[in-house]
């Protein structure tokens, strides 16, 4: 299981998206390599284990979070338990920045908005501080050792890297590999809070995701795509094969708007 609450993260899908990861290794191309291109918490990777994987997000402190707690998850749980929920030292440890911090306690520092802030969101504002209000102590608890104890072993078999989808995957994708790629839902007229801080993944990429996809089949590696269904995805959907599935969105400000929602897979399988 991952230890992060993400915005926008598949969990609802996760039976159907292991299916394709399955179908995909009994292809005669399958090498067993698992790739995630928009990982965030990477409740796809937890659930299937791989033994090999890369992991790509743009968001650099949730990679250092990965990173560090691959590495030295006691530490990281030992700075983690050392902070109190509450809201006067949320906004407190919101206000922290990285000088003030080891590398151990920005990971915890990650961990603990991530798990007491509203709705599990990622926002940043133009200067790349996360601005997310408190979320009022709803969010299910702070992670224990032994859960990122387990993380961790399941992280060691992770390389994580961060930046931009298209650069990172187009170079290193190979014969055999699967790839789920779950972008932010980039719609024209439709705002879904710019979840993930400015400018990150916006309509002008959909053909850049297109191209990869592309690129992917040409290499002979698999890919899924989940999106909503849209009319800006339409040409990716004609393309290959899909799926149409509904999901519950939790991630709506408004309660009103977190409505069943139909959305799509896509895929070369
Ligand atoms: C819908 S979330 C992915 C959720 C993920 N599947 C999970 O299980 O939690 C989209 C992710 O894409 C990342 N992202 C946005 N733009 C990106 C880009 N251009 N390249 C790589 N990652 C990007 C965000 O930081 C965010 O973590």
């Amino acid at each position: 299981m991952t230890f992060l609450r993400w915005a926008g993260s598949k969990k609802q899908l996760l039976d159907t998206l292991s299916c394709c990861w399955h179908a995909s290794n009994c292809t005669d191309q399958s090498n067993g390599r698992y790739i995630e291109a928009f990982s965030g918490s990477a409740a796809l990777f937890f659930r299937l284990q791989p033994k090999s994987a890369l992991l790509v997000d743009v968001n650099h402190d949730l990679q250092h979070c990965m990173r560090r707690v691959r590495n030295s998850p006691r530490k990281v749980s030992e700075a983690l338990q050392k902070l109190t929920c509450s809201e006067s030292e949320y906004y407190r440890i919101r206000s922290q920045t990285r000088d003030d911090l080891s590398a151990n306690e920005w990971a915890a520092r990650f961990i603990y908005l991530n798990r007491n802030c509203f709705n599990g969101l990622y926002r940043t504002n133009r200067q790349g501080r996360f601005n997310v209000p408190y979320g009022g102590g709803r969010s299910g608890g702070i992670p224990t050792e032994q859960t990122l104890v387990d993380a961790s072993r399941i992280l060691k078999k992770a390389t994580l890297l961060e930046g931009d989808f298209f650069e990172q995957l187009k170079p290193r994708v190979g014969r055999g590999d699967f790839v789920y790629l779950d972008p932010p839902y980039a719609q024209r007229n439709v705002n879904l809070d710019n979840q993930y801080g400015p400018d990150v993944f916006g309509i002008q990429d959909v053909a850049r995701l297109a191209n990869l996809a592309q690129t992917i089949n040409e290499k002979k590696g698999h890919f899924v795509i989940s999106y909503a269904a849209c009319d800006e995805i339409e040409h990716i959907v004609k393309a290959w094969t899909s799926y149409e599935v509904t999901v519950q969105r939790t991630i709506a400000a408004n309660v009103a708007h977190r409505r069943p929602a139909k959305e799509v897979l896509i895929t070369n399988i």
